[in-house]
């Protein structure tokens, strides 16, 4: 089932979600990794607090669980500024985000998570709102109908996407601040599983920290879910505190190898090896033959297994690399 993979979005007001939130760290001090992000959104805010401006819309994108939704609530907060969050699905009609742009006030932040699937419609009502503060509202239908304009508070926009490709031109133009999160580092993540652990008061090793971090794909959700499942062997088997032992075994059971691949990772490479021979494959292709979502193995799949240099993009197709034979056990 979707929920119980590990490499899964998260639902929302799940258990998860409320476990997510109280991990979450609240300022960029805490935030770990994306030092470069990090390091210039400190500059822009400071410059937008000193000029008595908001911040420039922002676009932050990158592959799921790498904290786009941590940081618009971070920027947020070190902007002193409330933040609503919203996402592309949930806005249908031009009404619905006309609504939410005038209940707005002064200096808040407005989040729109997968920002990609905005409709036209919706779109065209968004541009006059980032550029100039203004809603154009037509009044009535046919000959008789009316265009009135409304200022609007100045607000900030952050956006967060999977598929910067997606996003129209003239939407992409209007975000002043543009921003790739990039997979962590297992020194990071190992970072990030020891401050999760000491929030949830688990005793960790350092070396289980390392273990789990390994296996994280890069990805804190993944890390911060991995620990949870840990803790559960560790509780079950043992009196809490998290052992490599504890760690390794646990890993194991979750069928997480490794270098933090799972059962559809491992589906993906073998087809590419056994069925496709090796040679590049079309995107649509692989998918249809796994039986996988296009855009789960392009969004959620397709990034790790590309840093680890199992996969390259091509211009033919998508081509499977001598060491993921390796790492499977297939001469190539
Ligand atoms: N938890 C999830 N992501 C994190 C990050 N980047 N820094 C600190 N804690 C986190």
């Amino acid at each position: 089932m979707e929920e119980d993979r590990i490499i899964s979005p998260i639902l929302e007001n799940s258990a998860e979600e409320k476990l997510e939130n109280s991990l979450r760290p609240q300022n960029l001090d805490e935030y770990i990794g994306q030092d470069k992000v990090k390091e210039n959104m400190k500059i822009y805010i400071k410059s937008a607090q000193k000029r008595k401006e908001p911040l420039d819309h922002c676009l932050l994108y990158g592959p799921p669980g790498l904290g786009k939704t941590t940081l618009a609530n971070i920027i947020a907060n070190e902007m002193g500024s409330n933040l609503k969050v919203t996402s592309g699905p949930a806005i249908e009609k031009p009404g619905d985000l006309a609504a939410l742009l005038t209940d707005l006030s002064e200096f808040d932040v407005l989040f729109i998570d997968e920002i990609h699937r905005l409709s036209k419609s919706v779109e065209e009502i968004l541009y006059p709102a980032l550029e100039d503060f203004t809603l154009d509202i037509i009044i009535g239908k046919g000959t008789s109908s009316k265009s009135i304009r409304l200022d609007l508070p100045k607000f900030t926009l952050i956006g967060a996407t999977t598929k910067a490709g997606s996003l129209t031109t003239p939407l992409r133009d209007r975000f002043g601040i543009i921003h790739r999160l990039e997979l962590y580092s297992p020194k990071d993540l190992t970072t990030i599983v020891k401050r999760s652990s000491k929030i949830l008061d688990v005793e960790i090793e350092e070396e289980a920290a390392v273990e789990i971090a390994r296996r994280s794909r890069g990805t804190p959700r993944i890390a911060n879910r991995l620990l949870k499942r840990v803790r559960d062997y560790a509780v079950v088997l043992g009196d809490g505190h998290i052992t490599l032992k504890i760690a390794k075994h646990a890993l194991n059971k979750l069928e997480i190898d490794e270098l933090g691949l799972d059962e559809i990772d491992r589906k993906i490479l073998e087809t590419m090896i056994v069925q496709y021979g090796g040679r590049a494959v079309g995107i649509e292709a692989l998918a249809a033959t796994i039986g996988e979502e296009l855009d789960t193995i392009e969004d959620v799949y397709e990034p790790y297994l590309i840093q680890i240099g199992f996969i390259a993009r091509t211009l033919r197709g998508r081509q499977v690399l001598p060491p993921a034979y390796r790492h499977l056990g297939y001469e190539c």
